[in-house]
């Protein structure tokens, strides 16, 4: 029987680890949060406080939890020291190349070997994660969604080697510890948000593309024609266009969709540096560009 989480690594310190280390850390994990340079920390750092002080502002979180919270977040900048993690969600930006090297580290390092070693990937198979590593039964994909401490769903994904063990720790962790909603999905790019999303994101982006309708008018219909919270537009503004065209290679790769292959504008906007809300423009423009550009 394994012990109760407590003790959880974060890779990555851009939009979606941040908000994973916040909900973690607002669960009462101890949450050591990993960054390739200290100033990439300390951006991470700013980025989740400013994400508490939103839970102060609007009443969801008491200034003490905060403080509380806050306290229970060190950063790193050596994977060395998640040796003692029980459980550890990697949420750095969509490159295969990247993430393997890290689940390769990661498994040399963490001592556990009933820990969680979890991926935040939208569209990267989780078994390519596992074969990274020398016990692909303690890899799994839990997928969280953005604004993280809003959405309440993770996606959990097995894979043909993820032991049973750490599944139902995974699922209780998500569940039990941070409060979140869990559902199922097969090792496939895409897993089940992103499979319906990003194909309704670029069919958006076509249009727009085509001169069918403008952007405005295409967030509007969306908005007021289906309740959506937000346009698709917006919304993959919000996700990154960086990080849409990743997921929408990946499934194409996958799939071989032609529908799943990045439209031309949205590949010379990423070459443009223009990637959404993160870097201050992307279909729409921002007044308060966050720092960095990581996902
Ligand atoms: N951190 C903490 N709280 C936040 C937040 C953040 N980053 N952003 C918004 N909130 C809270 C606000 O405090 C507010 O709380 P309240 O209602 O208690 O006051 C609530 O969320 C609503 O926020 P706002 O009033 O500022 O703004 P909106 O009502 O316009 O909501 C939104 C903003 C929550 C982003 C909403 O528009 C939304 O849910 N949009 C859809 C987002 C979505 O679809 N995300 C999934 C993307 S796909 C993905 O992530 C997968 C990946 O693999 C690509």
């Amino acid at each position: 029987m394994s012990e109760k989480i407590s003790r959880v690594g974060v890779i990555g310190a851009g939009q979606m680890g941040a908000g994973i280390a916040e909900v973690c850390a607002r669960a009462h994990a101890d949450v050591l949060v990993y960054e390739t340079t200290r100033e990439l920390a300390a951006a991470g750092r700013s980025r989740i406080l400013r994400s508490l002080d939103r839970g102060v502002s609007s009443g969801k979180l008491t200034e003490r939890e905060r403080e509380q919270a806050s306290a229970r977040l060190r950063f790193t900048t050596d994977l060395g020291d998640f040796a003692d993690r029980q459980m550890v969600c990697e949420a750095v930006i969509e490159d295969e190349s990247i993430k393997t090297e890290i689940f390769e580290q990661l498994d040399k390092v963490v001592t556990d070997p009933n820990a969680v070693l979890a991926s935040n990937t939208s569209s990267i198979p989780i078994m390519k994660l596992g074969m990274a590593t020398a016990n692909a039964d303690r890899v799994i994909g839990m997928h969280f969604f953005n604004p993280v401490p809003v959405l309440p769903l993770v996606e959990l994904v097995t894979t043909l080697m993820t032991s049973p063990e750490v599944t139902t720790r995974a699922e209780q962790f998500a569940r039990d510890i941070l409060g979140k909603e869990v559902v199922r999905s097969a090792d496939r790019s895409g897993f089940v948000v992103n499979a319906l999303l990003v194909p309704y994101l670029l069919s958006a982006i076509r249009m727009v593309e085509s001169g069918f309708a403008t952007v405005e008018d295409i967030d509007k219909a969306m908005v007021l024609g289906c309740a959506h919270p937000m346009g698709p537009l917006k919304l993959s503004d919000l996700v990154g266009l960086d990080t849409v065209k990743a997921i929408a290679d990946k499934m194409y790769e996958e799939f071989k969709e032609p529908l799943y292959a990045p439209p031309p504008v949205l590949l010379r906007m990423v070459e443009a540096g223009r990637l959404g809300k993160k870097s201050g423009h992307g279909f729409y423009k921002y007044e308060s560009a966050k720092a960095g550009v990581k996902n």
